[in-house]
């Protein structure tokens, strides 16, 4: 191969590798056992040629891997990711490195997770399952494991993009909840989709579903029975979720993130949930990833799994994709720009807002 292109990981699917060994490329798998690799590691994989890297978001890409990926001759970088709150993008760009990011496949898989932990959290079923499992069950009961019903309730979206968007259809038309949401840019087509399903119910005879664009996210907090949290994380977004903003929601709301982290504080969310045992929360990303903070296991009211969001065989394969052929574009000049199919192959380059 005429370009060297590095994958810290391995990464589901064949067809990623053969696309860049198709192109002139030798591929390196890293193959070290350890999840997590640290700058060192990485910028040993770089070493003194390297055209370009896929990159995984544990990892931290700031100033001292562009600079060692600059140094290698190498012009190109994709998180196998949507969110790149681990990448420097000012950084990338001091050093000439274009920074690519793989939106799209994973929009439903994510907001599929989401509903997935809405309803788990409604129907208390991981608290059942464990009932059950512990040999507790010794017969049907008129108070056990009682939940809440979704219909008619009011589903809460902050962050109404991509995923934000499709976790809001998918509880509207599955659940017949009313949407409430807060975002910066309105989501017209979201709200087009909640109005003709209203009109629909209401010619069947049924009683419509309403939608609403909040004017503040605390007015999203007070109403809503299940709130859903779709931001990126950056500075604005940080503690998004925090002790005050916990204490505005409905004592027995839901809370679910598979966003980011530190979009919640997480100590006050452990509080909270001791504070009021009605209140749940789905968690699927946690504040300093591997770590939960210190009590948050022990809750019957959380539901936690490990940022498993995107972990669909059709979507993983897609990520790998997108990573490769980010790399790919970029180092072999390739107008992929032009392909319908593509969103934002290069945030630095060419970042239009969410559709
Ligand atoms: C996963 O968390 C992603 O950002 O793709
Ligand atoms: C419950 O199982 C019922 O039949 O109502």
């Amino acid at each position: 191969g005429k370009y060297r292109v590095v994958s810290t990981k391995s990464m589901p699917g064949t067809r990623w590798i053969n696309l860049l060994v198709d192109q002139d490329c030798r591929l390196e798998i890293c193959t070290e056992k350890k999840t997590i690799l640290s700058v060192e590691d990485i910028i040993s994989l770089i070493g003194n040629k390297c055209d370009g890297v896929i990159g995984q978001l544990t990892e931290d890409w700031g100033e001292r891997l562009f600079s060692a990926l600059s140094r290698a001759g190498g012009t190109a970088f994709s998180n196998m990711a949507v969110g790149y709150n681990n990448v420097d993008v000012d950084a990338a760009n001091k050093y000439g490195v274009a920074v690519g990011n793989t939106p799209g496949v994973l929009t439903e898989t994510t907001a599929e997770l989401a509903a997935s932990l809405s309803l788990a959290a409604a129907r208390r079923i991981v608290e059942a399952d464990e009932f059950m499992r512990g040999g507790l069950y010794d017969g049907w009961l008129p108070h056990l494991f009682v939940g809440n019903l979704l219909k008619g309730q009011t589903v809460g979206v902050i962050g109404a993009g991509r995923i934000g968007s499709a976790y809001a259809r998918m509880m509207v038309e599955g659940f017949k909840m009313n949407l409430i949401y807060y975002d910066l840019y309105q989501s017209t087509r979201l709200e087009k989709f909640v109005t003709a399903y209203g009109d629909f119910l209401k010619a069947s005879g049924e009683q419509p579903v309403t939608w609403r664009r909040a004017s503040s996210m605390d007015e999203v907090l007070r109403e809503a029975d299940v709130i859903s949290l779709h931001p990126v994380l950056d500075k604005t977004t940080y503690h998004l979720v925090n002790k005050e903003r916990l204490g505005k929601m409905k004592k027995e709301a839901i809370l679910i993130n598979c966003s980011r982290g530190p979009v919640i504080d997480e100590a006050a969310l452990v509080d909270h949930l001791r504070q009021n045992p009605m209140f749940r929360v789905g968690l699927d990303v946690f504040e300093e990833e591997p770590y939960m903070k210190p009590g948050l296991a022990e809750m019957k009211n959380a539901i936690v799994v490990p940022h498993i969001a995107s972990a669909s065989k059709w979507t993983r394969e897609g990520m790998a994709t997108l990573a490769a052929l980010n790399v790919l574009g970029k180092i072999k000049k390739y107008p992929i720009w032009a392909d319908p199919n593509r969103v934002e192959p290069f945030l630095n380059e060419n970042s239009p807002p969410p559709p």
